[in-house]
């Protein structure tokens, strides 16, 4: 770590003044003096820009300017980039500011997802930083706890919930019995999901966070590309009703972890055990889980979105830039991330949640379990569950442990038949 000496005021330019944004300005107005007496010298926004002027905001616009990008050019020590996109104004301003010499904060993750490595290498060339606490787990301090308080002896897994637009969906569905559809409706009324949820329930969105917080653990370039990712539109209520039974509960998870000198990293729903931590985590929240080897287990949860929580994160990364701190931007120098070394996700072990809606006819049991026997993959328990007469029957297995791989290979087999009217679905179990 080097240090700038610290003098004068810190000049702040903000640009995106919206839920974040917004949340940093007023934050800044409020605790002023205190945070400028934690950075060692004042704290001074002197530029701010947005796309419409005239928006009731709530908040001192002075400094205003109507192009982002002059705020690249002007005095500022540091660009606060809280517009968003991973590509258009955001990466223009971030790439014109770091080259400009101007440290950057930002908690945008599609953006750092897909250019973090080139971006930490223009930070690094020109001697300032880049921090971005808010992309991932927006209040919880996970980026830091990565990438300063648990390297000593290093990271096997980072096992997070990472959206809270799904968390808050699982959480309603298993608290209501109401479809993946319905409670995904009310969500967007209350303004709790997007318009386009795509992002959040496809699971892109956690893959954005995944792929930097994998970076910071793992000392890898962010790799957005290899990130297999399943989202949680899928999921049925009666899902979510077998888990319960089990004595699990589903989450959308990311999650990377070593396998042998690989690294294994993958979004997708898994069933956690109900006492465990991660299956806690409740509503909106999220919660990130860290196996940080001989050091132990280590749980953060806390807000990951949202106006306070996000702010908090962005002004705990201004203030360090302020004392002059430059921190490499994913914990070691750019130059020394290495390629990720995927491990081939499909060997992947676990024991799988099971669902097939067949017809209920004689043999059809019969039949899934010898595809399944015949892919090597044995079975710990089963429940059948009538239905009406003439609607399909729901079959739910627990599997032994088996690779991913061989209970594809069984499920694209029973698949197949007629008598199985739905895709089957399967569900790995994080014990
Ligand atoms: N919201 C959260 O809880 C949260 C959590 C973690 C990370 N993030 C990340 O934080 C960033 C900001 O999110 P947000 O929720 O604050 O977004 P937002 O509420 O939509 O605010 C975006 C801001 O950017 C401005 N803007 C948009 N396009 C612009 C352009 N072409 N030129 C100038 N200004 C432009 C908007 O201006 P107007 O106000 O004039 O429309 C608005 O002030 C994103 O990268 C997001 O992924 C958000």
């Amino acid at each position: 770590m080097t240090s700038h000496s610290p003098k004068g005021a810190f000049k702040i330019a903000i640009a995106g003044l919206g839920t974040v944004g917004g949340g940093v300005v007023k934050a800044l107005a409020a605790r002023g003096p205190e945070l400028s007496s934690r950075a060692g010298r004042k704290l001074e926004i002197i530029g701010v820009s947005a796309r419409s002027k005239n928006k009731a905001r709530g908040i001192d616009v002075a400094g205003w300017t109507d192009d982002p990008l002059t705020l690249a050019k002007g005095d500022a020590d540091v660009v606060v980039e809280l517009i968003g996109g991973e590509e258009g104004i955001a990466r223009q301003l971030v790439e014109s500011a770091l080259a400009n010499k101007k440290h950057v904060v930002t908690a945008n993750k599609a953006l750092l997802a897909k250019h973090g490595k080139a971006l930490a290498d223009l930070a690094e060339k020109n001697g300032v930083t880049l921090k971005f606490e808010a992309a991932a787990a927006g209040g919880i301090p996970i980026v830091k706890a990565l990438r300063e308080g648990l390297i000593a002896h290093g990271v096997d897994a980072v096992k997070g919930i990472l959206n809270g637009t799904c968390n808050y969906i699982l959480t309603e569905m298993e608290s209501s019995g109401r479809s993946f559809a319905d409670v995904l409706k009310e969500a967007q009324a209350k303004g709790y999901a997007e318009a386009d949820p795509t992002l959040d329930v496809g699971g892109g969105d956690t893959a954005h966070k995944l792929a930097l917080l994998t970076s910071i653990a793992f000392g890898t370039a962010p790799d957005l590309g290899a990130i297999a990712v399943e989202g949680i539109e899928h999921i049925s209520p009666d899902d979510i009703a077998f888990a319960s039974e089990f004595g699990f509960r589903i989450k959308l998870l990311g999650v990377a972890k070593r396998m042998g000198n690989k690294i294994d990293q993958k979004v997708h729903p898994a069933m956690v055990r109900v006492r465990s931590s991660l299956a806690n985590v409740s509503g909106a929240a999220n919660g990130v889980l860290v196996d940080a080897g001989e050091a132990g287990s280590f749980f953060f949860s806390g807000r990951g979105a949202g106006e306070a929580p996000t702010a908090s994160a962005v002004i705990a990364d201004i203030v360090e830039a302020a004392g002059g701190t430059l921190s490499p931007v994913f914990g070691r120098p750019a130059a020394s991330l290495a390629k990720l070394n995927l491990a081939d996700g499909k060997q992947a072990v676990s024991s799988w949640y099971l669902r097939f809606e067949v017809l209920d006819v004689p043999g059809v049991l019969a039949s899934i379990t010898r595809h399944l026997a015949d892919a090597g993959v044995s079975i710990e328990s089963m429940i059948q569950r009538g239905r009406a007469p003439g609607e399909p029957v729901a079959i739910v297995m627990i599997t032994h442990e088996t690779a991913q791989h061989e209970v594809e290979r069984a499920l694209k087999a029973i698949g197949a038949s007629d008598k199985v009217r739905a895709r089957p679905c399967m569900i790995p179990m994080e014990l």
